[in-house]
C-alpha cells in the first residue's frame, strides 16, 4: 500500500568514558502498556484517561492507527490522553493501511482486533517490521476463523471480515504479543478463547482486561477469556517501564561509586527478571514505596549502588520475564567477574534485529569476547572495552546498550543508526546526561 514511508536513521551519538552516575530521575511510561491503553481505551464504553503515557516512536504508530479507525484521541500534554472509547463494534473501516512503523506489538496486537472487524484492513510496517515472523499469530487466528493473507510469513498481512470461533491454543513460545493477540480477537469470538503459555510472558493485557470488567481467568499457565461483555472505560497513571530503566540500572550497577534512584517503576513480576538477574549477579538493588496502581499494575522506586557483578547461568523463565533486557545484560557481562551462560533465548534473535548475533558483533569492535550460542552466548569477564565506532542497527535496545558499552569503554565511542532509540525512550541521551553521562547527539 503506497501511504507507508520507509524512513531509516542517520542519527549517531558520541559517547565519553563516565563510569559513575549519580542522581535520581523517572523513565518514560511503560510501552506495553501505553500500546494496550490506546488499543483496550478504544474498545471501551466511553472515555479513558491516562497519565505518564509513552510519546515515542512506537506508541505513537498505535495512536495513528487507532486515529485512522475513527478513534478520537485528545492529547493534553505530550504524556497525557483522553481515549474517546467507541465500544467493542465501534470501530471504522481505516482509509489506508495501518502504519505499524517498527512496532511489532502495534501489528501482533491490531491483527488480533481487525481479524474481528466486519470491515477488511492492512496491517504494515517498515522494513525491519517486515522482517519480523508472523506466523505466530497467523497460524492461531486462522484456527479462530480469521481471513488473514501474508506475505511469506510475514507483514503486510490483509485481513478480510470473517465470523472468529473462541478455540484453545498452546503457544510454541511464550509470547505476551501473540497471547494478547488471541485474547483480543477473543472479544470478537463465539465461545471462550483458552491460551496456554509455556512460560509467564508479560500480563498486562489480563490486568487490563479484567480491571475493564471482561472475565478473565488465569490458572497457572492457561488463560481463559469469556466474551459478550462491554469494557469499562479506565483512568490511570501508565507506570515508568522496566525495560527503559534496565539501562540505567545496568549502567548504575557498572559504574564504580554509582548511586541512581528510579522513580515510580512498573514493577509487575512477569517483567521483574532484570532485577533477579542483577541480584542473582551481585548488584545492589532496593525496592522502596511499593504501591498497587490503576489497572491492576504494581509500581515502586528503586535506588541501585555500583556493586562487582559475577558471572551467573541465565535460562528457564527467566528468559520471558527479562526478554528485552539481554542486549543490556550482555554489556553488564563484560564487566563482571567470571562466566555469565544464557541459554533458551532463541527469541532474542526475531526482535527489531538479531539481538544476539548484533550485539555480540558490535562488543567484538569494542574489543569484547563473545560466543555466540544459536539460543544464547557465553560471555567470560571481566574485559576491557575498547572505544570505536559502533552501529546501532536502528534499533533502540541495541543503541542504548551499546551507550552503555561507551560509558565503561576507553576513549569515545560513536554510534551510528541511532535515531530508533526514540522509538522506546525519547529522552534517553538527557536522562543519562543528567546523571552526570558524557554522551550527546552529534
Ligand atoms: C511485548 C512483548 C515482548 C517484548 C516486546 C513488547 C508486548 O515481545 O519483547 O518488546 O508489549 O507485548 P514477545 O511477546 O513477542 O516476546
Amino acid at each position: 500500500m503506497s501511504n507507508i514511508k520507509y524512513q531509516i536513521s542517520t542519527r549517531s551519538l558520541h559517547v565519553h568514558t563516565s563510569r559513575a552516575l549519580h542522581g535520581a530521575t523517572q523513565v518514560p511510561g511503560d510501552k506495553s502498556i501505553s500500546h494496550r491503553s490506546l488499543i483496550l481505551g478504544a474498545l471501551a464504553e466511553g472515555t479513558s484517561q491516562m497519565r505518564g503515557w509513552l510519546p515515542a516512536g512506537d506508541t505513537l504508530a498505535t495512536l495513528g492507527c487507532m486515529s485512522m479507525l475513527g478513534i478520537d484521541i485528545e492529547r493534553r500534554d505530550a504524556t497525557t490522553l483522553t481515549v474517546y472509547g467507541r465500544g467493542l463494534r465501534g470501530l471504522e473501516a481505516p482509509p489506508a493501511a495501518l502504519d505499524c512503523v517498527n512496532a511489532g506489538t502495534a501489528m501482533r496486537l491490531l491483527s488480533g482486533v481487525m481479524a474481528g472487524q466486519s470491515f477488511p484492513s492492512v496491517l504494515d510496517g517498515s522494513v525491519q517490521l517486515r522482517r519480523r515472523p508472523m506466523r505466530r499469530i497467523t497460524e492461531p487466528l486462522r484456527r479462530m476463523g480469521a481471513h488473514i493473507e501474508d506475505h511469506g510469513g510475514g507483514a503486510p498481512l490483509h485481513i478480510s471480515p470473517a465470523r472468529l470461533y473462541g478455540v484453545t491454543y498452546q503457544m510454541p513460545v511464550a509470547s505476551a504479543q501473540v497471547k494478547s493477540c488471541l485474547l483480543l480477537a477473543g472479544l470478537f469470538a463465539e465461545g471462550q478463547t483458552t491460551v496456554i503459555e509455556p512460560g509467564p510472558a508479560r500480563d498486562h493485557t489480563e490486568r487490563m482486561l479484567y480491571s475493564m470488567g471482561t472475565p478473565v481467568q488465569v490458572d497457572g499457565k492457561q488463560i481463559t477469556l469469556s466474551p459478550g461483555h462491554t469494557l469499562q472505560p479506565f483512568n490511570m497513571t501508565i507506570p515508568g517501564d522496566l525495560s527503559s530503566a534496565a539501562f540505567l540500572m545496568v549502567a548504575a550497577c557498572l559504574g564504580d561509586g554509582s548511586r541512581v534512584e528510579l522513580r515510580h517503576i512498573g514493577i509487575n513480576p512477569t517483567r521483574t527478571g532484570i532485577i533477579d538477574i542483577l541480584r542473582a549477579m551481585g548488584a545492589q538493588i532496593d525496592i522502596e514505596k511499593q504501591a498497587q496502581e490503576e489497572a491492576g499494575e504494581p509500581v515502586a522506586d528503586m535506588i541501585i549502588r555500583w556493586a562487582q557483578l559475577k558471572g551467573i547461568d541465565i535460562s528457564g523463565d527467566l528468559i520471558v520475564r527479562a526478554i528485552d533486557e539481554f542486549p543490556a545484560l550482555m554489556v553488564a557481562a563484560t564487566q563482571a567477574d567470571g562466566r555469565t551462560t544464557v541459554s533458551q533465548a532463541a527469541e532474542l534473535r526475531v526482535k527489531e534485529t538479531d539481538r544476539i548475533a548484533v550485539m555480540a558483533g558490535e562488543l567484538r569492535k569494542m574489543g569484547a569476547e563473545v560466543e555466540e550460542r544459536p539460543d544464547g552466548f557465553i560471555i567470560d569477564g571481566p574485559q576491557k572495552l575498547r572505544g570505536t565506532t559502533v552501529d546501532g542497527y536502528d534499533d533502540h535496545r541495541i543503541v542504548m546498550s551499546l551507550v552503555i558499552a561507551g560509558l565503561h569503554a576507553e576513549g569515545a565511542t560513536t554510534i551510528t543508526g541511532a535515531g530508533s532509540l526514540n522509538d522506546s525512550f525519547p529522552g534517553f541521551v538527557e536522562t543519562l546526561q543528567g546523571l552526570g553521562a558524557n554522551v550527546e547527539w552529534m
